[in-house]
């Protein structure tokens, strides 16, 4: 009789699975924060939000340090399981209220219109589906709210 896969089992695949590359980010990213001046990118990509925001590809979770005390709740979506593992820990090192989950950007497990903003920070060049991911984006904010994206430099605009 053949053995059954971990899958037909019920257990549920990741959107996103790349172990290796997720601990690599894990160490090096923490170490660009410093070196490489990520913090004050950070800084920079969230200053002024406020309300409920969603970040999508939170990875380990560095931004959630850095959102200003005016935001009220940060639904953070990440799909790779060892980063979102990381992501849990510092959301208990937060000054505000921040909330892990998995998820991909091409199908974002929230409400439509729930956010007054979003947040995409060293994301977008992962997403395979940027088209799909830009439109869930667009239906998750409520209109007149903020998408904050970051490559390597900071950049925000309306929706
Ligand atoms: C370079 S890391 C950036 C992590 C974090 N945003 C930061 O600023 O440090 C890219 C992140 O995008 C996530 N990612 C990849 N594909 C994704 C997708 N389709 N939807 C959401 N996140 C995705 C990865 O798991 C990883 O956490």
């Amino acid at each position: 009789m053949p053995l059954r896969s971990a899958r037909t089992r019920g257990v549920p695949r990741d959107a996103v699975h790349h172990p290796l590359f997720a601990r690599c980010y894990a160490r090096i990213s923490v170490g660009a924060e410093t070196r490489m001046g990520m913090a004050r990118v950070r800084e920079r990509l969230l200053t002024g939000l406020s309300g409920r925001v969603i970040e999508v590809g939170a990875g380990n979770g560095l931004n959630f340090s850095h959102y200003p005390g005016t935001v009220s709740e940060v639904v953070a979506i990440e799909p790779e399981r060892v980063l979102r593992t990381l992501a849990v820990d510092a959301a208990q090192h937060a000054r505000v209220p921040v909330d892990v989950a998995p998820g991909a950007a091409e199908a974002l497990p929230v409400k439509s219109e729930a956010f007054d903003a979003a947040v995409v920070s060293l994301v977008l060049c992962s997403v395979r589906d940027v088209p799909r991911a830009l439109a869930e984006l667009r239906r998750v904010l409520r209109p007149g709210g903020r998408c904050g994206s970051s490559s390597t430099a900071g950049a925000a605009g309306g929706r």
